[in-house]
């Protein structure tokens, strides 16, 4: 393990943790190049389905198709977990479905935070990023990272994110401890990961198009082209409908608001 690895995180010994959330390994780290890293490592190996990997900062935190993620110190919750079984197109909606669950069961406040979804990986409040999700093949199983903006960073976000990103602190959400967060994240996703399915169930669908932030807005999708987002399927597809009326599943690409 690496010498920046820690033996207590949040003020809670790493072994309490572990016993706490009922998982084989916990891992925590002053600096990482990337918790997704570190856990495809643990992933290769028998024994550490549910492990966790978090890290106050993160030098190389990596976002989807490619984009860099910001991670400085302290000011959000940069971890992954090694999941059961190899992704499938509804993993990371399953995934950002368990970190909105999970900041939902955060004591609320006056001004509790609704957190949205935006397909296939934004966790948003409003039409401000709050987290993302980048859920990787490892082996057969696959590693959730999961990227959550607890506190706005001292100097600000950063010059490309002013405007679109947040955090919880700026959404008023009550000051609580990144191992809390973590620990109520790891519950939703052994939860909503119990029964592996290709497909979503009733009541979980029923969450997440509660909480699609897509639903009915014009967006541009680079699979498909431009059209209005009508909702999420069974199998985590994105309905696109196109100007002629047609409508198409989304699979793959990026899709924005237009
Ligand atoms: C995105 O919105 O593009 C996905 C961002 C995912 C960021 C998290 S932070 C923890 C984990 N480690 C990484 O390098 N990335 C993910």
């Amino acid at each position: 393990m690496s010498a920046d690895s820690l033996t207590h995180w949040g003020g809670e010994p790493v072994a309490t943790l572990r016993e706490l959330w009922g998982v084989p390994t916990v891992e925590a780290y002053e600096r990482l190049s990337s918790t997704n890293d570190r856990a495809k490592e643990l992933a290769a190996e028998p024994g550490h389905t549910f492990a966790v990997v978090v890290a106050n900062q993160q030098t190389a935190g990596r976002g989807r198709r490619g984009a860099s993620w910001h991670s400085p110190p302290g000011s959000g919750l940069w971890m992954s977990v090694v999941l059961p079984s190899a992704p499938a197109l509804h993993l990371p909606l399953l995934v950002g479905l368990a970190a909105a669950q999970a900041i939902d069961g955060l004591e609320p406040t006056e001004r509790s935070v609704r957190v949205g979804i935006e397909w296939p990986n934004d966790l948003v409040v409003g039409s401000r990023k709050l987290g993302g999700i980048l859920c990787e093949g490892a082996g057969d199983a696959a590693v959730a990272g999961i990227g959550i903006n607890v506190r706005t960073p001292a100097g600000g976000f950063p010059e490309e994110l002013t405007g679109r990103a947040t955090s919880l602190e700026e959404q008023g959400a009550k000051a609580m401890s990144h191992n809390t967060l973590c620990g109520l994240i790891v519950s939703a996703l052994e939860r909503l990961l119990a029964r592996p399915s290709p497909r979503l169930e009733p009541e979980v669908l029923a969450d997440l198009r509660a909480r699609d932030a897509l639903a009915d807005r014009p967006v541009l999708t680079e699979e498909h082209g431009p059209g209005t987002a009508r909702g999420i399927e069974a199998d985590g597809a994105l309905v696109l409908e196109r100007p002629d009326g047609s409508r198409v599943r989304v699979l793959a690409g990026s899709v924005r608001p237009a």
